[in-house]
């Protein structure tokens, strides 16, 4: 974890995914102060809300987090601005290719920029024109996911770049021993979110937690895409009411674009705030019916209410009793 360690100034070269309503100043700081590294969410927030949270977390802890930002964000050079006037030391690009210029604007006030790469090509490619590290996720994780495993992914890019690069390896760890062999891979470190979702110190409202708490792998499954020129990024959530509403906000956003109502971009946009939206319902209202119970398929490791400081606890022993092995 050596090199994790030194380029997120942390104990533990553990981060914990930014996930959007949940990820704010409680988890953030607690991960943050129990050696890890915590990662605001920004998600939708305007920058003033970010400032806020920002601010919020700084006054729970003095050790390093990042801050997350969706590329897709109208507001995100303002966003970058709210970071730099924090000194935030690292900023997770996520959502997509990062715009022009954004790398470049992240970089100007100190900051190192995390990018996620889908190929190998592309991860090449960002890493070149600035990015300081990289973030491979694979399908089994929470929230929006790509098409291919983990286990594919970390075979893919670690021997390409581990030597000379810091790579993340996120989606479906859930135990000690799975981050012991992608440290052995080559990985720096790794990122989990799910496991995280349901700590003690989670503002996640108690039915989401309890969701989480009954849930097993198979229950976390990948939203389907119902119309092929509507290209949705899957979503792996436990399955519930909100899953079935999302394929009829496609069949609805669909025909939006067939009658020429709306433009592709917004039909995008749409159904992102859709998820946003569904999200916040159940992790902040407690509608585990209705809203979207975004989790990965290691929730089924997730079992009893936990403080993060147990949780980071138990993956460290776990992982160096794996390596002593
Ligand atoms: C409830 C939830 C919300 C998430 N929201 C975001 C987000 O807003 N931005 C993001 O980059 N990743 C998001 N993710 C992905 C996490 O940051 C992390 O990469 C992922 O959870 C790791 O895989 P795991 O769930 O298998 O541990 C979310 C994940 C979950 C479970």
């Amino acid at each position: 974890m050596e090199r994790g360690r030194a380029f997120l100034g942390t104990e533990h070269a553990i981060l914990c995914g930014a996930m959007s309503w949940v990820s704010e100043r409680n988890l953030v700081s607690a991960i943050s102060n129990a050696g890890g590294f915590g990662v605001i969410a920004c998600g939708a927030m305007t920058p003033d809300l970010l400032d806020a949270e920002i601010t919020a977390t700084k006054a729970l802890t003095t050790k390093p987090f990042g801050v997350n930002l969706i590329t897709m964000h109208p507001g995100l050079f303002d966003l970058i601005a709210v970071c730099a006037k924090h000194q935030i030391s690292h900023v997770v690009l996520a959502g997509g290719i990062p715009p022009k210029g954004s790398v470049e604007a992240i970089k100007a006030f100190g900051a190192k920029v995390l990018v996620f790469a889908p190929t190998l090509a592309l991860a090449k490619k960002l890493l070149r024109s600035g990015a300081d590290a990289l973030v491979i996720e694979g399908s089994e994780a929470g929230g929006h996911i790509g098409p291919v495993a983990t286990s594919v992914l970390a075979q893919e890019f670690l021997p390409a770049l581990a030597a000379d690069h810091v790579v993340f390896v996120a989606g479906g760890i859930g135990r000690g021993d799975m981050i012991a062999a992608y440290l052995e891979m080559g990985a720096s470190g790794v990122q989990l979110g799910t496991r995280f979702a349901c700590a003690t110190e989670s503002i996640a409202h108690p039915d989401f937690k309890k969701a989480f708490f009954r849930a097993n792998a198979r229950d976390a499954v990948a939203s389907v895409q119902v119309d092929p020129r509507l290209p949705v990024i899957p979503v792996r959530a436990l399955k519930n009411k909100g899953t079935e509403e999302f394929t009829a906000k496609q069949v609805e956003v669909a025909k939006l674009l067939d009658t020429g109502q709306i433009e592709m971009g917004e039909a995008q946009l749409q159904i992102e705030h859709f998820w946003a939206g569904a999200l916040r319902r159940a992790v902040i209202d407690g509608d585990v019916e209705n809203g979207s119970l975004m989790a990965g398929q290691s929730v089924g490791m997730v079992t009893e209410e936990q403080p993060v400081a147990e949780i980071m606890a138990q993956l460290m022993s776990e992982c160096e009793a794996a390596l002593t092995r």
